[in-house]
């Protein structure tokens, strides 16, 4: 590229607790929902969580994590987004006291990243809460969780926010819709859920939400807290204005969440939705004035887009990570069926800058893969191409969209370590810089080597990206 990122452009890397740490009963932690569903999202709930699965070692980043950092370190890393396990901090939620170990890893992680000028972006709930409050308490269908979740936040923020400047709420908070365990704890099926139940879920983790951005706030005035949304934008699948309406409704399942976190009050259309689909749920005039703490800024993972269609007859699926959609005939896809396109992260950039005027975080885009570990020259390495192809492409299209005006604080890869796959609990599905000698049968030396896209992204950062 003939010009460069700005320099202050925050370079990095994403990883998240349950997917990486292991030690899933260690120094006081008890079982997160995480654990509890060991085949991935679309597999069964198994409480207790059974004897072996692969997130319970995970890539032992537990025990790893100085080795880890140095690589990081080692890129050129200006920021790493890690998840705090709640289970680690309050091992059954609803705990007079934090569990103080599980508080000093997270110190010593944040510590180990300082020494080498590594910012953390911490995000508060990635895809888990401890088991005990979906068992015991019906996850965020439960008023009472609001309450658990702000003394944990409060006790995150007392302890780390003169360290850490960015804060995410709840990860990709839009897919409780589409997999209620998963995002809120709830023992069912998006299908199984009665629909009131579930907005009622997913109005209390926007309160809860916007209540831990005013105490954020009110304990460091300093720090930025922002939403995490899971951005694959819709495309109409033919200019027929019925495919376009289609569009825009189902941009909207996205779009409400960040419109309620940045506009501090549910937008109107979902009010007619509520109404059309017989869904009520409780709102109180407390509720409406919590609501009001908007972010600071707004962070979104990108992986692919989807295509919209009023046809029902049209029913050729895309499986993407959670959600599923019609394919587009223009874009090839990965081993797992998801979609490649580039420029749909340019033009989700834009929309969301329109429609917001916020800073912008991309905290997750990477291309899960399985990589041959192959001997060059002595040493072990992958010839990872293909993750360098992708992930070349899709940052050429942040830098258009940063071009066309929009702000953009930071790029953190997903996985920038091999980590065991959230929806569907593997270790061949790949997203490392750095290959982890782990395999799906659980077998491996835990052993970690540079892959050959590790020095293209080394090379990424050194230059601002004029490299790509
Ligand atoms: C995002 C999640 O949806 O996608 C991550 O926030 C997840 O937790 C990532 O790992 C990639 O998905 P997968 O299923 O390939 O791990």
């Amino acid at each position: 590229m003939q010009k460069s990122f700005p320099k202050e452009f925050l370079w990095g890397g994403a990883i998240a607790a349950n997917q990486s740490e292991g030690a899933a009963l260690e120094d006081g932690k008890k079982w997160s929902t995480a654990d509890a569903l060991p085949t991935g999202i679309f597999g069964n709930i198994v409480i207790p969580p059974p004897e072996n699965y692969l997130k319970k070692e995970a890539v032992d980043f537990y025990h790893h994590y100085k080795e880890d950092i140095k690589l990081f370190a080692e890129m050129g890393f200006k920021i790493l987004r890690i998840s705090i396990s709640w289970p680690r901090i309050f091992p059954n939620g609803d705990d007079t006291e934090p569990n103080e170990a599980g508080l000093q890893f997270y110190d010593n992680v944040i510590d180990e990243l300082a020494k080498y000028g590594i910012e953390a972006m911490i995000t508060m709930s990635h895809y888990e809460m401890p088991l005990h409050l979906a068992t015991e308490y019906g996850g965020w269908t439960n008023r009472k969780v609001i309450q658990f979740f702000e003394k944990y936040a409060e006790t995150l923020f007392k302890r780390y926010s003169h360290k850490v400047k960015y804060w995410l709420t709840f990860n990709e908070i839009n897919m409780t819709l589409h997999a209620p365990f998963n995002g809120a704890g709830i023992m069912a099926d998006a299908e199984e859920v009665d629909k009131s139940v579930l907005y009622q879920a997913v109005h209390h983790q926007l309160v809860a939400s916007a209540s831990v951005t005013k105490i954020g706030h009110s304990i460091n005035p300093n720090i930025q807290i922002g939403c995490m949304v899971a951005g694959g934008p819709m495309y109409p699948m033919t200019p027929n204005p019925s495919d376009m309406i289609e569009m825009m409704h189902k941009d909207r399942n996205t779009l409400f969440f960040a419109d309620v976190h940045v506009r501090g009050k549910y937008p109107n259309y979902m009010f007619r939705y509520f109404a059309e689909n017989d869904i009520q749920i409780e709102m109180t005039d407390s509720d409406k004035e919590i609501l009001k703490n908007t972010v600071d800024f707004i962070s979104f993972s990108y992986y692919m887009s989807y295509c919209a269609t009023a046809d029902e007859d049209l029913n050729i699926q895309s499986r993407g990570n959670i959600m599923s959609a019609v394919k587009n005939p223009y874009l090839e896809e990965s081993e797992w069926g998801w979609q490649i396109d580039p420029q749909g992260i340019r033009y989700m950039l834009n929309l969301l800058y329109d429609r917001y005027q916020l800073p912008l975080f991309i905290v997750e885009n990477g291309l899960g893969a399985v990589d041959d570990l192959i001997e060059k020259n002595g040493e072990f390495t992958v010839n990872d191409d293909y993750r360098i192809s992708y992930l070349s492409a899709h940052l050429q299209q942040i830098y258009e969209a940063i071009e066309d005006g929009v702000e953009v604080l930071g790029y953190t890869s997903w996985g920038p370590i091999d980590i065991v796959s959230n929806s569907v609990c593997e270790m061949r599905k790949r997203y490392g810089f750095i290959y982890v000698d782990r395999h799906n049968d659980g077998l491996g030396s835990f052993k970690r080597y540079k892959k050959k896209s590790f020095d293209w992204y080394k090379e990424v950062i050194a230059t601002d990206g004029k490299s790509l």
